[in-house]
């Protein structure tokens, strides 16, 4: 039998996986008045156990007893605190059980069958998309529409660390985390957001309509009010380290939100830079992440600069450009082109989405431009905030006055660059 300290804690247990090791502590808290006996000393026991099953080896049948012991004692909230590989993971780091713990409630668990049922077995006609780290389907559970991401048991840091921001941030403008599912793979289940990802209205088949300008600078304001939520409003603040097109997901009213927290870290409060593994996608990295690792909140802001660059556009943010297709551009690269001339107009001009046609106010899109072109700054201190970048957005989209940048920003080579020097 396992025992229970004081607290009701379980010792950390030490796992190991394919990617190394992981800690794992799994915890409970009965609510107030409970008793805990040697019955529930036995199915703590049994459930601690069953779920280090699930981390260790990558079963293929359904290890749920121990979870439906606890659902009899219901009301108990469902802490799992997760370490992670390496002491430079400041996700795992040396923090302290609790600290960092995940709290998951009961209702929020779904059963294998339950996500099978809704999925047609996952069949291809339900997937809706495919990423990095899973295949996402929809699927209509307990009445309501989801997209459900299947993982593999290998992607165990990703679902952990999105499981993790999911439940702890909440907002308008990033997706919902309706629940999660640890048996044969790993399962998120997340609100269904109707009209897909940015990526696909810029560049996909040519069935849907072209997003209307003010639209594009909408969606650029919400996922920047999403991206501003998690580096300034939530404790611990977080870096999402993926921001790009696809993992912007559009609703039914061309609202935005952002989506897909697989690689986002944590950061502690007031520290610097931190040296991590490299992860992201090429065309979204600024040089100072991509050169020498060099994590701050500036990287977001950098792939949030290139989105900007994609609104315009509709290009990919690595573009060809010969015949052969092997040579390439980034798209910053090539929008720096035509910013630096001293009138930039008829090289904007060439460098908006085609599909936009003449629909389109000439001022705004430079505006965004030169918004962009300060996001993907070389020197991430120059780039503003994103708490700047909603300011300049919410002003841009609420006015068509003249931009007052000046006032709103914080650093003075910027407000140089944006009120045209
Ligand atoms: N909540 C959702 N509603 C609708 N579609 C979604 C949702 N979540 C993801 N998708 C679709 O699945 C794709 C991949 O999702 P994402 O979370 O980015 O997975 P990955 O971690 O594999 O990149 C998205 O680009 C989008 O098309
Ligand atoms: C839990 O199990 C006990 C018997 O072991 C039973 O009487 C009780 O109804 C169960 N509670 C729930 C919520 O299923
Ligand atoms: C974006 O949406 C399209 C259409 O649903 C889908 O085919 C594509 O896989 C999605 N992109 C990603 C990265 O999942
Ligand atoms: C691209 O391919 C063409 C034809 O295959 C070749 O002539 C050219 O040198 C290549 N360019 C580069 C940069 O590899
Ligand atoms: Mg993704």
């Amino acid at each position: 039998m396992v025992m229970l300290d004081q607290n009701g804690t379980f010792p950390p247990l030490k796992i190991s996986t394919r990617g190394g090791h992981l800690y794992l502590f799994i915890w409970m808290r009965l609510s107030g008045g409970s008793t805990a006996g040697v019955s529930l000393g036995a199915v703590f026991g049994v459930l601690f156990f069953a779920i280090c099953i699930y981390f260790v080896v990558y079963q293929r049948k359904r290890v749920a007893e121990g979870s439906l012991l606890l659902e009899n004692g219901s009301k108990h909230v469902h802490d799992v605190n997760i370490g992670g590989t390496t002491n430079s993971d400041p996700l795992s780091g040396g923090a302290p059980p609790g600290a960092t713990g995940i709290t998951v409630d009961k209702s929020a668990e779904f059963t294998y069958e339950e996500l099978a049922t809704a999925t047609n077995d996952f069949s291809l006609a339900n997937k809706i998309g495919q990423g990095g780290f899973g295949v996402v389907y929809y699927g209509e559970l307990r009445g309501e529409k989801t997209a459900i991401k299947k993982m593999d048991m290998q992607a165990s840091k990703e679902f952990l660390a999105e499981l993790k921001v999911l439940t702890h941030v909440h907002h308008l403008n990033l997706v919902r985390l309706i629940g999660y599912c640890v048996e044969d793979s790993l399962f998120l289940v997340y609100e269904f957001i109707g009209n897909g990802n940015l990526s696909q209205h810029l560049r996909g088949s040519s069935g849907r309509e072209p997003i209307p300008w003010a639209t594009r600078v909408q969606i650029a304001l919400d996922s920047a009010r999403g991206l501003e939520y998690i580096h300034e409003h939530t404790v611990p603040v977080y870096i999402h380290r993926d921001i790009k097109s696809p993992n912007i997901l559009i609703d039914e009213s061309f609202r935005a939100k952002v989506a897909d927290f697989g690689l986002t870290k944590l950061i502690e409060v007031g520290s610097g830079s931190l040296q991590t593994r490299l992860v992201g996608t090429f065309g979204y990295m600024p040089p100072e992440y991509a050169q020498y690792g060099e994590v701050s909140p500036k990287i977001d802001v950098y792939a949030f600069g290139v989105v900007l660059f994609e609104l315009i556009s509709a290009k990919e943010a690595i573009v060809k450009t010969n015949e052969f297709g092997n040579e390439s551009k980034g798209l910053v690269g090539l929008f720096e082109e035509v910013l630096i001339l001293s009138d930039p107009s008829e090289g904007l001009r060439k460098l908006v989405d085609p599909r936009l046609g003449v629909d389109y106010p000439p001022d705004s899109v430079h505006k965004v431009s030169l918004l962009a072109r300060a996001c993907t700054h070389e020197n991430p201190q120059l780039r503003p905030s994103m708490r700047s970048i909603v300011v300049a957005l919410m002003t841009l989209s609420s006015s068509t006055e003249d931009w007052d940048v000046g006032s709103f920003y914080e650093n003075q080579d910027l407000v140089q660059l944006m009120s045209g020097r």
